[in-house]
């Protein structure tokens, strides 16, 4: 199964916590194979809580079409029942790297579902306007149908194009290593040749941040872009194409980045109408590191790798801000992980910690320590000096071999501080392991706002991934050094055309045995009733509700769409009957009228499938 690989192997563990005699030595060590446990079980929860929200069979996904990724399946309070440019691309980014890790075949699947919607989505024109000279591409937001959203928003938007290259060109060069090189170049290349050319032509002009807030330059922005170009020249070679513009142009995106430090920290956000005065401290930065980590590149400061002095002096600058202004941090000692939100002026939903960041905030540090191992030394500048001596007080400036005890205490304090924020995420999980979109910032804590929320758990695969050090493919920082002397403002002026393609070649899969079978009933109801599956095999209770039939879930209920969903999981070419039940308040059992319905799971290499059905 896909997380199991996730999993540090126990020899492993036993070895680095344990004494001789296998019993743990430190109360530390009881700590960190708890938190392994967890993290075990919620990356299960997490891969699972990403696919109920893909369509067409994801269990919370009816209405997306097949490779539509949902931001959240809330519908209201708010509606995230949306497909987003950015979400998709970081979390299918997630899926990718899983699957060239693994080899899981059902996530090739939907990452082939994803790229085939992608071609089709590029060629919607909107509000931000349509391909034809590249505007359409900065739209962020579509309806699930992959139809153009024409609510009043925060748009363009200019890094989903970026990250949908990056996630595109690696799966590409697993097609290229994998013999498919016309997939590769006639599939996966013109939809990446369009977003690099989109990045390469609007990435010095304004659109809204990552939170869809402020009209600007956005850090988080411009080091996607810059990643994205650089990859770019590179899988366009391997295609035999090339692009020009991205070689004009990611020098000038290196350079623009500079900007954006001021000296002790990034400063998140620049050139904005209007300036909302916020301090630009703001975990837009830490994800940015995490989301151009590149396991090759060194530690130098204008990288901004993980490791480097300035990204680490930024993390401390960023998680700091939380400290004094959530009640759930108080008390809580410097050098000591804390719950982390976006930024520290947050207002929406009130302004709490987010999983996704608390999470970015362990995934940047666990991504340098990969990084200091690989270098097999860690530097300590007077830029990062004040990171290190509050999580180990004995800190000095100088370079330390990994031979050396220093390294080895640097790095253990490293480790722990990064494991107490996903101590910290553990803390304010439900039992249920369903990840929102927030916490309460209040001493009561509990999840807030929309549930379920895609990238929170993508962001949990990559932290746990990168927490046992299986890191992505390097995307070519180590080169990428060009720094022209002055930075220019600068543009390359794209050529956009529709990506038909999507002509997938029969890639050899793993058949599923098991296949997770969403029920999709329409059905009006009036309160106090509930809407059961009830079916002819024991799974399905054998025609007794009460005995196993499946209780379906009303919280998309709309008089326009009365949905009642759920599901079960049945073994592939299972062959029943079955009807609609209401189960109502009173105890009364009503089947639907008409003939049985007639249903065979299907046997192929898909681990879900839905059926629709109304309530006859
Ligand atoms: C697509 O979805 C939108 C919003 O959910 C809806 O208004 C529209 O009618 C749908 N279009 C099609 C072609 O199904
Ligand atoms: C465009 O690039 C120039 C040079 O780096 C920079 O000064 C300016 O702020 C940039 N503007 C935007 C909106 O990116």
């Amino acid at each position: 199964m896909i997380f199991q690989s996730l999993l540090a192997p126990c020899s492993i563990l036993i070895s680095l916590f344990a004494s001789a005699n296998g019993i743990p030595t430190t109360p530390t060590v009881n700590k960190r194979a708890e938190l392994d446990a967890w993290i075990a079980s919620q990356t299960s929860v997490s891969y699972f809580g990403i696919l109920a929200n893909l369509g067409s069979a994801g269990e919370k996904a009816y209405g997306a079409s097949a490779g539509t990724l949902l931001a959240s399946p809330s519908t209201h309070d708010p509606d995230y029942f949306f497909t987003w440019a950015r979400d998709s691309g970081l979390v299918f980014k997630a899926l990718v790297d899983e699957f060239i890790r693994t080899g899981n075949t059902e996530l090739q699947i939907q990452i082939n579902d994803y790229i085939s919607a992608q071609a089709k989505l590029q060629t919607v024109s909107g509000p931000s306007g349509s391909l034809s000279d590249g505007a359409g591409l900065g739209e962020p937001k579509f309806n699930p149908n992959n139809t153009a959203y024409y609510g009043v928003w925060g748009r363009p938007q200019r890094d989903g194009p970026a990250l949908r290259a990056t996630v595109l060109i690696a799966y590409g060069r697993w097609l290229l290593e994998n013999n498919y090189k016309s997939a590769a170049a006639d599939i996966v290349w013109p939809i990446v040749r369009n977003d690099l050319e989109y990045t390469a032509q609007y990435w010095n002009q304004t659109g809204f941040d990552l939170w869809e807030e402020t009209q600007g330059a956005s850090f988080f922005t411009t080091a996607v872009q810059h990643r994205a170009l650089v990859e770019g020249i590179k899988f366009a070679g391997s295609v035999g194409a090339s692009c020009a513009n991205c070689e004009s142009q990611a020098p000038q995106i290196r350079c623009f980045l500079q900007h954006y430090w001021n000296g002790k920290h990034v400063v998140s956000n620049t050139n904005l109408t209007p300036d909302p005065g916020r301090t630009g401290k703001d975990a837009n930065s830490i994800l940015a590191a995490v989301h151009t980590f590149d396991p090759e590149a060194g530690c130098d400061d204008a990288g901004f790798q993980p490791c480097s002095p300035r990204m680490l002096a930024n993390h401390k600058a960023v998680t700091d801000s939380f400290r004094a202004i959530y009640p759930i941090n108080s008390g809580i000692a410097q050098g000591s992980a804390v719950a982390v939100g976006r930024y520290s002026e947050d207002v929406y939903f009130d302004g709490n910690p987010w999983y996704l960041t608390t999470l970015a905030a362990a995934e940047q540090l666990y991504s340098a320590l990969y990084q200091f191992n690989k270098a097999g030394s860690l530097t300590i500048t007077s830029t990062s000096l004040s990171f290190w001596q509050a999580i180990s007080p004995s800190a000095t400036e100088g370079t330390f071999p990994s031979s050396s005890s220093a390294f080895a205490a640097l790095t253990s304090a490293m480790r722990t501080y990064a494991d107490g924020y996903v101590a910290v995420v553990q803390k304010y999980t439900p039992e249920s392991g369903s990840l929102a979109e927030q916490f309460n910032r209040n001493t009561v804590g509990g999840p807030l706002s929309a549930s379920d929320l895609t990238w929170s758990y993508a962001s949990f695969l990559t932290m746990a991934a990168a927490r046992n050090g299986f890191v992505p493919a390097s995307w070519g920082a180590k080169d990428a050094t060009s720094l022209p002397s002055v930075c220019a403002a600068t543009s390359a002026t794209g050529t956009y055309s529709p990506a038909t393609n999507t002509n997938w070649p029969d890639f050899p899969c793993t058949p599923a045995k098991l296949v997770r079978v969403t029920f999709n009933a329409l059905a009006k109801t009036s309160v106090g009733q509930n809407v059961w599956v009830a079916g002819s095999i024991p799974e399905l209770g054998s025609w007794d509700v009460g005995k196993g039939g499946v209780r379906l879930d009303a919280s998309r209920y709309l008089e326009a769409m009365p949905l009642w969903f759920g599901s079960k999981t049945l073994e592939a070419g299972t062959a029943f009957e079955y009807k609609y039940v209401h189960w109502e308040a009173d105890g009364r059992v009503i089947f639907e009228g008409g003939p049985n319905r007639k249903y065979t799971v299907p046997t192929s290499c898909r681990m879900g499938a839905s059926v629709e059905g109304n309530w006859q």
